[in-house]
């Protein structure tokens, strides 16, 4: 799915595009799926077609690795790219567990290869101007809490034991497949009051289960700093609402982000305080101004193009999703597992 999505972006026609893509090559588990893909989704690219990922590792006609097989794969996958010196772009979730990640991460450092989690949220240009309006310009003055939420619904009782949603040896769980995200929108919400920026905020958290998959996970954190707090929740068994994906609230009003799904939000509109009196009946609040951000396709040409811009300059991280980021965010998952009871084969290997 992923990879569809991705590559449809790469090769769209885009006159403003900062980086020209080509799809060079394509891995897959056989050769005939890896043709069926470039056939349907990058017919001109005529990429060369491997049976296997070292294949693409190997070719010295690539680039960048895009790394998007489930979570589960991701440590292998990557320690596999970076041993043949190979940059990579690798999905979220980055890997199972912090712990891997630090590994990917050491192994990158000897090496000197980049590599940087395919957090695609981060690099939208309204993330950009959200926080800047947040926490440069206060628009809403202090900030003080936010509610993030990313659902969407999953038969898991009914899906085949091999899918990636429910089987745990793929990585299955809302909190890595959508948390994630909810959890990023806290830290944009509330992160720049920090005077680092990358303070790691305490952890209160329940999960909840189907059999041995995770269905539901909510979260509070709360900045110590600062005595900020967010309330971050997921879950497969119900569609969040697409009108209020997070909603985020400071001392002279309130922001709140609309779009598809937390993942691809499509706007924002910021409401002044609520005036009057809810015991008179009079709370009501100004109509807010509305910032909106058509985007072409999806629009992972951003992360895609930042990317390349990164590797072409030489660098070995991204300065949108540092190393030390997705650790920090990783830590954290680590900690909302350990207290929700979810348990992955990887913790303990
Ligand atoms: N950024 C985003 O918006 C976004 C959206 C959805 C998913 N994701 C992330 O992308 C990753 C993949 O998700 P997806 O929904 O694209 O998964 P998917 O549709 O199941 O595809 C995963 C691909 O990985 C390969 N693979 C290798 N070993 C596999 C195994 N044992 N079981 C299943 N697939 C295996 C397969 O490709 P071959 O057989 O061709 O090798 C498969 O087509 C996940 O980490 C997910 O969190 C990100």
């Amino acid at each position: 799915m992923i990879s569809e999505w991705f590559v449809k972006d790469l090769i769209l026609s885009r006159p403003d595009a900062k980086v020209h893509h080509i799809v060079q090559a394509i891995g897959s588990s056989s050769a005939a799926k890896g043709k069926a893909f470039a056939e349907k989704h990058c017919p001109e690219s005529s990429p060369a077609i491997y049976d296997s990922y070292q294949g693409v590792y190997d070719d010295p006609n690539v680039d960048l690795v895009y790394i998007g097989t489930p979570h589960s794969f991701h440590k292998q996958n990557c320690l596999d790219a970076i041993a043949a010196g190979k940059p990579i772009l690798c999905e979220k979730a980055f890997t199972l567990n912090a712990r891997d990640a630090r590994e990917v991460f050491a192994a990158a450092k000897k090496k000197n290869v980049y590599v940087a989690e395919a957090m695609w949220l981060r690099h939208r240009p309204l993330v950009k101007d959200l926080k800047k309006l947040l926490h440069e310009d206060k628009v809403i003055g202090d900030v003080l809490r936010s509610f993030s939420d990313f659902g969407i619904e999953k038969d898991i009782a009914n899906l085949p034991e091999t899918s990636r949603y429910k089987d745990p040896a793929l990585g299955a769980g809302s909190l890595l497949d959508l948390g994630v995200y909810a959890l990023t929108w806290a830290t944009i919400a509330l992160d720049a009051n920090n005077p680092n920026g990358a303070e790691k905020p305490t952890v209160l958290a329940s999960q909840s289960h189907y059999g041995n998959v995770e269905v539901a996970t909510s979260i509070i954190l709360k900045y110590p700093s600062t005595g900020r707090q967010a309330v971050v929740t997921s879950t497969t068994n119900v569609v969040g609402n697409p009108d209020l994906l997070t909603r985020i609230e400071g001392t002279k009003g309130s922001i709140e982000i609309t779009g598809l799904v937390p993942s691809f939000p499509s706007g924002f509109r910021v409401y002044p305080k609520f005036v009057g009196s809810a015991v008179a009946g009079t709370l009501t609040r100004a109509e807010g101004k509305l910032h909106d951000y058509p985007v072409l396709g999806k629009g992972y040409h951003f992360e895609a193009d930042n990317t390349a811009l990164d590797v072409l300059a030489g660098r070995l991280e991204s300065s949108i999703m540092p190393w030390s980021e997705t650790i920090r965010m990783m830590d954290l998952t680590d900690e909302i597992r350990r207290q929700g009871g979810t348990v992955y084969a990887a913790d303990s290997a």
